[in-house]
């Protein structure tokens, strides 16, 4: 198994590319499924996860192609023969659950696998499942599997009341309303844009959908969804994870491919901490000259408030500020596993439920440190970038889920980084 050993050098100067989002990829990829008509996907992120959805969408039945080193991937379903997603392949990824939707809605019936728990929280799938139920699906839980049907062969539209925001809920009933009979309405719609772009294909691909971006989204399900070629948006929690390597070693840094408006909260908090942050015309720069960093109070919320998948990140930020900081996070219930790797390397954290209080210190100390999600294994590696003498991040495996080239992007800004082999 590998490691990432960081160890701190002072100021970070340069450039980092911004991949295609995950979260975003990953939603995109089962909307082939919708479509007997090839479906190309550009600026794909070279992950793992990107790779567990295509051998789920393989094992399906669709022609999954990665060109270009993996930054295109060439989808055709016109030969969907397995309507099975088995619990192998699902329990690596929760987002599997998202091919459930579009294949009831093409064929009438479909099994998937629940998602194992994970990490980070309990994590069910009831406003999937309830999802589709508005839409008239007809479900059985039996052995661990979701058994899906639409009576008569086809899924009619209807009235979703999500009781409150779920990304992955609102992907699964857009994925499955756009081939359904009639109307459907989406109150209580995430708003991401990782939402905004998957309407934003599945319109290329001849969907009628409103109000992408608005808690209320109005599909009109259409008979036969045709194929397109869509780019996948910019990372946004990959942007953010960047931006807050030059906010935490100082230096200063232009993130390629990213836009400040995907995450403007996090922004408005990173410059409360007194890092500046401004817009070029390739993307954003990001600076910080000299001094500490200040105290913040961060709660994470839903879009277009402050992400969940960036507040590892920017406790670890945070860990080196002056005064104390409160984070809550209102997300996932048990999404603190990094603060006692942190305090490991000498933070100061004191979590009581869902709310962190962190109290910086002048300077964080290297140390061996495990990675216990995605999220927290980049917030281990920021800081070990700002840390005195070495840090060694085992479990990294975590990371190869969402961050593409981590050690060649870091490395090329001045970071001392390396992958070691153990074992
Ligand atoms: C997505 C992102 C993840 C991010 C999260 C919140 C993907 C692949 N993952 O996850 O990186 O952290 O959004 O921005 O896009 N919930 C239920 N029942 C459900 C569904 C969700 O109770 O059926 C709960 C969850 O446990 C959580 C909250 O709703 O507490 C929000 O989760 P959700 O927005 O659904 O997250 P995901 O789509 O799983």
């Amino acid at each position: 198994m590998d490691s990432i050993v960081v160890t701190g050098n002072g100021p970070l100067n340069g450039q980092i590319e911004i991949a295609g989002a995950k979260n975003a990829c990953l939603t995109l990829m089962p909307a082939t499924l919708l479509t007997e008509e090839p479906l190309t996907l550009t600026n794909a992120p070279r992950l793992s996860d990107i790779r567990t959805m295509t051998v789920l969408l393989q094992s399906l039945g669709a022609e999954v192609s990665a060109l270009q080193d993996g930054k295109v991937l060439a989808m055709s379903s016109h030969d969907i023969h397995n309507h099975t997603a088995e619990y192998d392949i699902v329990r690596k990824m929760r987002a599997s659950i998202l091919v459930l939707g579009p294949m009831l809605a093409r064929d009438g019936h479909a099994i998937v696998s629940l998602p194992g728990g994970c990490a980070i929280g309990a994590r069910p799938v009831d406003l999937h499942l309830k999802a589709l139920e508005a839409l008239g699906a007809e479900l059985e839980l039996k052995d661990g599997y979701v058994h899906a049907k639409a009576p008569g062969g086809r899924l009619v539209g209807g009235t979703i009341d999500f009781p409150f925001v779920s990304v992955g809920a609102t992907e699964n009933a857009l994925l499955a309303a756009v081939l359904a009979k009639g109307t459907t309405v989406i109150n209580n719609a995430a708003r991401e844009p990782e939402i905004v772009d998957l309407v934003e294909c599945l319109r290329k691909m001849g969907a009628q959908i409103e109000g992408e971006g608005r808690s209320t989204i109005t599909v009109q399900g259409v008979d036969r969804l045709n194929g397109a070629t869509h780019p996948v948006v910019a990372d946004r929690i990959e942007l953010g994870t960047y931006m807050l390597a030059p906010a935490i070693c100082g230096g200063e840094v232009e993130l390629l491919g990213g836009s400040m408006d995907l995450i403007g909260a996090f922004v408005e908090k990173l410059e409360a901490t007194g890092v500046s942050v401004e817009a070029t015309p390739n993307g954003v720069l990001v600076s910080r000259k000299n001094g500490r960093v200040q105290a913040v109070d961060v709660t994470t919320e839903p879009f277009p408030g402050f992400p969940t998948d960036l507040q590892a990140q920017m406790m670890a930020l945070l860990c080196t500020a002056e005064g104390t900081s409160v984070l809550e996070e209102k997300i996932f219930e048990n999404r603190f596993m990094h603060a006692p790797e942190l305090m490991r390397m000498g933070a100061q954290i004191d979590v009581s439920g869902g709310t962190a209080k962190v109290t910086g210190v002048e300077k964080l100390k290297g140390a061996p440190v495990m990675a216990t999600d995605l999220r927290a294994s980049v917030s281990l590696i920021l800081a070990g970038l700002a840390a005195e003498g070495e840090t060694r991040v085992s479990r990294v495996y975590h990371l190869d889920r969402g961050y593409e080239k981590v050690v060649r992007k870091l490395s090329g800004v001045g970071a001392q980084i390396e992958r070691v082999k153990e074992g």
